[in-house]
C-alpha cells in the first residue's frame, strides 16, 4: 500500500493490533477517552443526532420523523459505534438518548470488557468483540456479524435483544446510523471496513468518521518520536531507525487524512453517496499548556506510546540520553508553541449517506 507522498506504508496486522490495544485500554480509558470526546460528539452531530440532551434537544425521537426515520418506521433507531474503545462515549449516547439502540463494536476484547465493566443499568447499548475489516464483515455487515455475536453471548438485555433481531428474520441487519472516532486510520483494509459499515446501513442513513490527520500538526503523536531521531548520541541508532520505521507501519492509513478522492472513491466502491469533509483539531490532554517544559512532560506522561518510548531511551542510552531527549523535546514544543500550533491531534471528518 502506497501513502500519498508516495511513502511506503505497512499495515499492522490485526493479530498485533488486538496485542496493542488491550495492552493500551486501560491507559487510554485513563487519559485519552476524556480527550477525544468533542471528536466523538462531533461525529454525533454530523448524524444529525443533538449531542446535547435537556430542554429543547432532549432525544432524537422528539425530532421530525422525515429527519431521523427509523429502519422499519416502528423499532427504535439502531446507531452502529465502530471501535468504540473502552465505551464511554458510547455509553454517553445511550444514557443521553434512551430512545436510541446502541450497538458497539471494537477489535480488542481487552476494551470490550472495560466498556461492558461500566454499562451496569444501561439497557439501550451492548458491545461486541468485532474487527470491522474481516472478510465475512465486508460482506455480511458488520451490524449483522456483531450482533450475532451479541445474541449468542449473555451480555444482552431485552431492548437490545429485540433491535438486534433482523425484522423477518432474513436479510441484514440495518442501522441507522453509524460512527467511528479515530478508528479508521487504524484498520489495515479500509475498503473492507468501509464495506462493512455499508452493508449495516438503510440507504439515506449517515456514515461519519474522524480520523488522525496531518502528521506535521499531530505534536501529541510525532514530536516526541522527532525529538529522538534528532539526537546524536552513540547507541541510540538501532531505537531510531525502529522509531522512523514504526511512523510507516503503525499507522497505515494516514492517507485517510491526506487523500481525500482516494478515501471518496473508497466509499463509492462500498455503497456512499456525496461525502463532506472537513479537518479540526484536539488539543493537548489536560488543559492549557503553561510552558515548553509543561508541554513536553505532559506529552510523556499522558501518552503511553510516548511513555513507553521516553522509558526505552532512558534504559538503552542512561540518565544522559533521558535528558537529552528531553531538551529535544522542549525545543520542539517551544517552536510550536512560538507558531501558536496546537500540541494536539490534527483531525478530519468525513460524513456520506449510504445511497439508496
Ligand atoms: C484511538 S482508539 C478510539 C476509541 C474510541 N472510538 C474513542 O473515540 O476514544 C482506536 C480503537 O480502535 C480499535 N481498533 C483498532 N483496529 C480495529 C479494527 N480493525 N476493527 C475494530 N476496531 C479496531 C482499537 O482497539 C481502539 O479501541
Amino acid at each position: 500500500m502506497a501513502a500519498a507522498g508516495g511513502t511506503a506504508v505497512r499495515a499492522m496486522g490485526n493479530d498485533a493490533l488486538i496485542v496493542k490495544w488491550n495492552k493500551f485500554s486501560k491507559a487510554y480509558s485513563a487519559v485519552m477517552e476524556q480527550w477525544s470526546w468533542p471528536s466523538y460528539a462531533s461525529l454525533v452531530s454530523a448524524t444529525g443526532l443533538p449531542v446535547l440532551d435537556g430542554s429543547g434537544l432532549a432525544s432524537w425521537k422528539h425530532l421530525d420523523a422525515a429527519k431521523a426515520p427509523s429502519s422499519s418506521g416502528k423499532r427504535p433507531p439502531l446507531v452502529l459505534d465502530v471501535g468504540c474503545g473502552p465505551g464511554s462515549h458510547s455509553l454517553e449516547l445511550a444514557r443521553m438518548h434512551p430512545g436510541l439502540r446502541i450497538l458497539a463494536t471494537d477489535l480488542s476484547e481487552g476494551m470490550i470488557e472495560l466498556a461492558r465493566s461500566r454499562a451496569a443499568g444501561v439497557d439501550n447499548i451492548a458491545f461486541a468483540v468485532a474487527s470491522a475489516d474481516s472478510e465475512e464483515v465486508a460482506a455480511r455487515g458488520l451490524a449483522t456479524v456483531a450482533a450475532g455475536s451479541v445474541l449468542a453471548g449473555e451480555h444482552v438485555s431485552d431492548p437490545m435483544s429485540e433491535a438486534l433481531r433482523v425484522p423477518g428474520g432474513e436479510g441484514a441487519l440495518l442501522a441507522d446510523a453509524a460512527i467511528a472516532n479515530l478508528v479508521m486510520q487504524i484498520v489495515p483494509d479500509t475498503l473492507a471496513a468501509f464495506q462493512g459499515v455499508g452493508a449495516s446501513l438503510r440507504p439515506g442513513a449517515p456514515f461519519a468518521f474522524a480520523v488522525w490527520g496531518d502528521r506535521s500538526r499531530s505534536a501529541l503523536f510525532t514530536a516526541l518520536p522527532g525529538a529522538l531521531r534528532s539526537l546524536e548520541i552513540p547507541g541510540l541508532e538501532a531505537m531510531q531507525a525502529e522509531v522512523a520505521e514504526a511512523a510507516a507501519t503503525t499507522r497505515s492509513g494516514f492517507h485517510l487524512e491526506a487523500d481525500v478522492p482516494r478515501v471518496k472513491r473508497l466509499l463509492a466502491e462500498a455503497g456512499f453517496g456525496p461525502v463532506s469533509t472537513w479537518t479540526t483539531e484536539l488539543p493537548m490532554p489536560g488543559g492549557p499548556v503553561l510552558s515548553a517544559q509543561d508541554g513536553a512532560a505532559r506529552l510523556i506522561d499522558l501518552i503511553p506510546a510516548n511513555s513507553e518510548l521516553a522509558a526505552r531511551v532512558h534504559k538503552e542510552g542512561g540518565d544522559e540520553a533521558r535528558a537529552a531527549l528531553i531538551r529535544a523535546l522542549e525545543g520542539r514544543v517551544q517552536a510550536l508553541m512560538d507558531e501558536d500550533a496546537v500540541l494536539g491531534l490534527h483531525v478530519r471528518v468525513y460524513v456520506a449517506a449510504k445511497r439508496g
